[in-house]
Order: structure tokens, then sequence, then C-alpha cells
């Protein structure tokens, strides 16, 4: 653990950055564990991130998380790359290391899997086929944490065709790419429905899919925390379907990010999750 005599420092660092909820989430923590420390929210501009991440060993942080737009980019910054964090190809958390180098990892795909139990205790990965709508960055940690959990078939269209073909081809594994306008039909026979795109965030439209062949007793998961609930959850919950909500992918990916740092497992709580919901 970091020496406990020491301020605990650790942030997140983005461009815009002041609609995360990741520093309320940090100093929850820090509360509840009786910590001296603070988890702030860094303004970075693109521009700025290679000097924003070289400074964090002298400031004396744990580390960083790590947002829109840094992702990729940090991969040419740090010192270390894990296997999760390339075959995911973003960075979503940095570890300052006590010889002061850089390490990049992504916990955003253990945040999703380890949120669903909260909503479906019994769920398995291999319970039947997955569809994954979308294939940007989320969609990868998704399909990620999929087949880490030892999903025996995801079906992935996206908008973009060439963009879920890629992310197949270099994950492998049991994933079939269907065209976008398949996405009605492939939802077909299916044991979960996750939505990684970003269709439904608050100023996105709804994401445009017809639930009718879903089977009823399908999970429908979406990653999007803001709203609450988007538009495909209530038309699930419509319909019967038991649902899960994006926060807490954000609140379980800070765990792993907890125990690099600070050598502490915390723990998601209905009240952690309940103040942080009243925020949105
Ligand atoms: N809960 C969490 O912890 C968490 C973690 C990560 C992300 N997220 C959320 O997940 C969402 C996606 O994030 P991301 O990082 O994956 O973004 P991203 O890398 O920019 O990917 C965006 C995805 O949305 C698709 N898309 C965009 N506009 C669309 C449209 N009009 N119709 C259909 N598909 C469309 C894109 O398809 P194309 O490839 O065709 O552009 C792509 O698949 C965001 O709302 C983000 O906040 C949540």
């Amino acid at each position: 653990m970091a020496n406990p005599s020491r301020f605990l420092l650790a942030g997140v660092m983005g461009w815009p950055i002041s609609q995360s909820r990741s520093p309320m989430l940090h100093n929850y923590w820090f509360e509840k564990h009786g910590l001296a420390g603070t988890y702030v929210p860094l303004a970075i501009e693109p521009s700025g991130l290679r000097a924003a991440l070289r400074a964090l060993p002298a400031l004396l942080f744990s580390g960083c998380n790590l947002t829109i737009p840094h992702k990729q980019e940090a991969f040419k910054i740090v010192d270390e790359v894990d296997i999760t964090a390339k075959k995911i190809g973003a960075i979503s958390c940095v570890i300052v290391r006590p010889d002061g180098s850089l390490s990049g990892t992504n916990n955003d795909w253990y945040g999703f899997v380890h949120n669903i139990p909260d909503f479906a205790p019994d769920w398995k990965a291999d319970l039947g086929p997955a569809a994954v709508m979308g294939a940007g960055g989320g969609a990868r940690a998704v399909v990620y944490g999929l087949l880490e959990r030892g999903a025996r078939e995801i079906r992935l269209c996206n908008r973009t065709h060439a963009r879920a073909k890629t992310l197949a081809a270099e994950f492998g594994g049991p994933i079939k790419v269907f065209p976008w306008e398949e996405r009605h039909n492939v939802i077909d026979g299916c044991a979960m429905l996750a939505n990684a795109t970003n269709q439904g965030m608050i100023g996105q439209n709804a994401l445009d899919l017809r639930l009718d062949k879903l089977p009823k007793q399908a999970l429908v998961c979406d990653i999007i925390y803001n709203p609450r609930e988007t538009p495909l959850i209530e038309a699930a919950k419509r319909r019967g379907h038991r649902t899960v909500t994006g926060l807490g992918m954000l609140l379980h990916q800070g765990i792993p990010a907890w125990k690099a740092w600070f050598g502490i497992a915390p723990e998601v709580t209905p009240d952690l999750r309940a103040r942080i919901e009243a925020t949105l």
C-alpha cells in the first residue's frame, strides 16, 4: 500500500472534465476509508497530456484515470502498457510505480462485468449469444469482458461496418459481425443485448433498435449512465426484461484502480450508487 502517512492523490484527466462523476466516486471512498487524500478533476488539453502525465510522480500522485479524448494518446506516453489495455486499445488508468515510471491499464471491462451481478446475480456470459451494438472504445471493453467471462457467441453490429470487422479481427474468438441494417434481427435468440454506442446518451438520439425479436428472458444492458436510464432501458423494462444500467460500470472500474494505487479494495455500495445517481 502507498505510504499511509502521505496525503493520497489521484485524479482524472480529460477535456472537458467538468461532467465527470469520478471525483465524487473516489472522494466518497477516501471518506469511507478515513484516509487523508483527494481525487481531482484535471482539465488537460490534448497538447498538454504528455507534460501532465509526466508530472504525476513529482506531484506524488499514485496515478490517474483517463477519459475522452486521452485514452489512445496515452499509449505513446506511458512507459509500459499491459496486455489488457493493448487488446482493448485504450488506457483508462495510469499507475505511478515506485521508480516514477508510468504503467497503463484498462479497467472498463472489469467495470462492465462486475456491474452485471448487481442487477442479475445469476448472470453468466455463456448462457447464450450476446448481441453488442457499437465498436468504439466502450464496445471493445464490453467485448473483452464478455470473452474474459467465457462468452461463446458475440454478435456485433456497428453503424460503420468496417470498424466492427476490425474489432472482431483483432480480438479473434467467437465474434460474428453483422451489418448495421441487420441489428433488429441479430438479437433474435440472444441471452443478452448490450448497447455500447453513444445512442441514448444525453444530447443524442435514442438507439434505433426494435426489440420485438429479443427473447423475454434476455438481459438488456446499456453502458450509458447519463441519463440514468436510456430510452433502450425504458423500452426493455416495458417489455419485462431485466436491465443493467451504465453507472455501475463506472463505479466498479474504480476498484482495481484503488487496488493498484492504494492497495485497498473499496466497495460499490447501494449508498454510493444512490448518491451519484442523484446527480444524474
Ligand atoms: N459506463 C461507463 O463506465 C462507460 C465507459 C465507456 C463508455 N461509456 C459510454 O459509452 C458510450 C460510447 O462511448 P465510446 O467511448 O465507445 O465512444 P466512441 O469510441 O466514440 O464510439 C461511439 C460508438 O457509437 C456509435 N455511434 C455514434 N453515432 C451513432 C449513430 N448515430 N447511430 C449508431 N451508432 C452511432 C459509433 O459508431 P461508428 O463507429 O459508426 O461511429 C461507435 O460504435 C458513451 O455514451 C460513453 O459515455 C460508458
